[in-house]
């Protein structure tokens, strides 16, 4: 499918269809495109929880408050991410660098995200923004549908999937084939309302 094709057919869909099967193959294609989304000093923090268990689906289910989206999906996602990922081993993130290279990036990323909570939370949210994009589009592009989701318990949700504590919540994300259309746009704001020119006025 053509990119802007992909980018006006995204639409998030509440209902699926629950008999449907999106194929490993499939999946795979979607989360390799998912691993190409960029992050801050390419810290790659995400962390995605693919829940394929039928009683842990009903759970996470619950915690969102029911939607119907949890249980229906042939794939669903928890988009996570480990706050403190730019502290363990981040020579890993520069593996294909020099070791010079590697050394001054290491450096930088320890100073820019040592003692700074907001940023490393913020950061978590970008990122997971990020893959959320490409995941949604990536799926579309194969065929299949999406919802993204932050309506959840979050407190629930981290005990259903077992969050580890330095870890946070970005969204949940359903894939499968649309079992009903989504309903009219809800309408975009004008150009004007949205884009500055230089500063805001
Ligand atoms: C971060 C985020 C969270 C959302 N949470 C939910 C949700 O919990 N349940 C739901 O039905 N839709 C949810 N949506 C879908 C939005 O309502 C939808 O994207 C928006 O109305 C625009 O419609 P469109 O995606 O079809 O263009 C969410 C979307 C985003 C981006």
């Amino acid at each position: 499918m053509e990119l802007f094709t992909a980018i006006e057919q995204r639409r998030a869909v509440k209902h699926f269809h629950s008999g449907e099967q999106m194929s490993e193959r499939d999946f795979q294609k979607m989360m390799e495109a998912v691993l190409l989304s960029p992050t801050s000093y390419n810290i790659q923090h995400w962390r995605f929880v693919r829940v394929s268990n039928a009683e842990v689906r009903e759970q996470v289910g619950e915690a969102a408050w029911g939607q119907p989206q949890v249980t229906e999906a042939s794939e669903l996602l928890v988009l996570c991410a480990d706050t403190q990922a730019w502290a363990k081993q981040p020579e890993r993130y520069w593996q294909n660098v020099d070791a010079k290279a590697q050394g001054v990036l290491v450096d930088m990323l320890a100073s820019f995200y040592h003692g700074k909570d907001q940023l490393q939370r913020d950061e978590a949210m970008r990122s997971c923004g990020m893959a959320a994009q490409t995941l949604m589009l990536a799926a579309k592009g194969l065929g299949y549908d999406t919802c993204p989701m932050i309506g959840f318990d979050a407190g629930q949700l981290a005990e259903v999937i077992n969050l580890p504590q330095d870890h946070v919540i970005g969204m949940i994300i359903a894939i499968g084939k649309a079992a009903k259309p989504a309903g009219v746009r809800g309408g975009q704001l004008a150009m004007h309302q949205v884009l500055m020119q230089n500063y805001f006025v």
